[in-house]
């Protein structure tokens, strides 16, 4: 059941993943294990930087956080069987929904989604005691030291 709630999970994003095969991500042999939180913390920065290169219609570099956001909350599922279940498959949807609104360009799909994809954050978050772990649409960007405007514009 947690599987296919994965399968369902990676497939979403299919033909994102398939743009991302550069053969530089390839990961070393080992068996270092990050802690959920740190995993977590990979994802805010990834639902952070998804949420300003979308705003600044950067559809390459959004698809490109999606992917890593996606890889952050399969990862999480993966190694840590606490995670409820029906958690990690409802996020798949809002996924999907924002993978969809990248690929058609749409800006005004994109926040809409992109609302629907942190209330899924924050779901799992209380539905496992961490309630006081709030997402939220971000304001300002944090991440001065880079670009999110498309190159040239
Ligand atoms: C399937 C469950 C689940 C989903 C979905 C989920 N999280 Fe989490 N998240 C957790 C758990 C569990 C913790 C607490 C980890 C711990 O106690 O070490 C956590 C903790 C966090 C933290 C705190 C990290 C820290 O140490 O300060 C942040 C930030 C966070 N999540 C962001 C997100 C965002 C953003 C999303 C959505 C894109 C998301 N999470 C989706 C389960 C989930």
């Amino acid at each position: 059941m947690k599987w296919r709630g994965l399968m369902v999970l990676m497939v979403c994003a299919a033909p994102l993943v398939a743009t991302a095969q550069t053969g530089v991500n390839v990961p070393p042999s080992g068996s270092y294990v990050p802690r959920l939180g740190d995993i977590m913390n990979t994802v805010q920065t990834r639902h952070m930087k998804l949420w300003f290169a979308g705003k600044s219609a950067n559809w390459d570099l959004a698809a490109y956080e999606l992917r890593q956001l996606k890889a952050g909350l399969v990862e999480a599922a993966l190694l840590y069987e606490g995670i409820p279940v029906n958690n990690v498959t409802t996020m798949a949807q809002p996924v999907q929904s924002v993978a969809d609104a990248i690929e058609a360009k749409d800006g005004k799909k994109f926040a809409k989604v992109y609302a629907d994809l942190t209330s899924g954050c924050n779901a799992c978050h209380q539905s496992i005691g961490r309630g006081y772990i709030v997402m939220r649409v971000p304001d300002t960007s944090p991440f001065s030291d880079q670009q999110f405007a498309p190159q040239g514009k």
